[in-house]
């Protein structure tokens, strides 16, 4: 019997059709799982604007992000702040040393133009912008060298724009 002909009036749905219509809303279904799976259980977050700064007042001696004030701050037991300012062509300081099991939460901002704060092997990548102060958490587990780049293209010594993470046996 052919669809014009059925008794039952509706709207008729070629078989393809309906095929596809099943597999684009198991496809959002799966989707929708993965990321909820992502944000709840793996830890994967998208990197937060934390506040917008005066990128010249911030990177200034005194400020927040002056060469005496970036670093490694433990603010409770296993738990750490880091001041990380990026320049061209240099992440300040360019070498951060945690005990394995850290939790560490990165603060970043840039002195002059768009950086990209990747920490190889992790979930860290971050763009870094002036005038603005990125922030993101990681727990570091696994003991090892980690080697931080420059993701963002920033001029002509863009490539050698590197920094390290150093977790150690805790
Ligand atoms: Cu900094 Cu590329």
């Amino acid at each position: 019997m052919s669809a014009n002909t059925e008794a039952t009036p509706g709207i008729h749905i070629d078989p393809y059709e309906r095929l596809w219509m099943i597999v684009s809303i198991v496809m959002l279904v799966v989707f929708a799982g993965a990321v909820t799976v992502a944000g709840f259980f793996m830890g994967i977050q998208l990197p937060s604007p934390e506040s917008q700064v005066d990128p010249a007042v911030v990177t200034a001696p005194g400020g927040q992000f002056s060469d005496d004030n970036v670093g490694l701050y433990e603010i409770a037991p296993g738990e750490y702040e880091a001041y990380v300012r990026g320049q061209v062509w240099a992440w300040v300081p360019a070498e951060i040393t945690v005990p394995a099991g850290s939790r560490v939460t990165f603060y970043i901002t840039s002195r002059d133009v768009v950086h990209g704060y990747k920490i190889i092997d992790t979930n860290v990548n971050i763009m870094v912008l002036p005038g603005q102060i990125s922030k993101i958490s990681m727990t570091l587990d696994e003991p090892g060298e980690y080697q931080v780049i420059c993701n963002e293209y920033c001029g002509t010594g863009h490539a050698i724009m590197a920094g390290k993470i150093i977790v150690t046996e805790p």
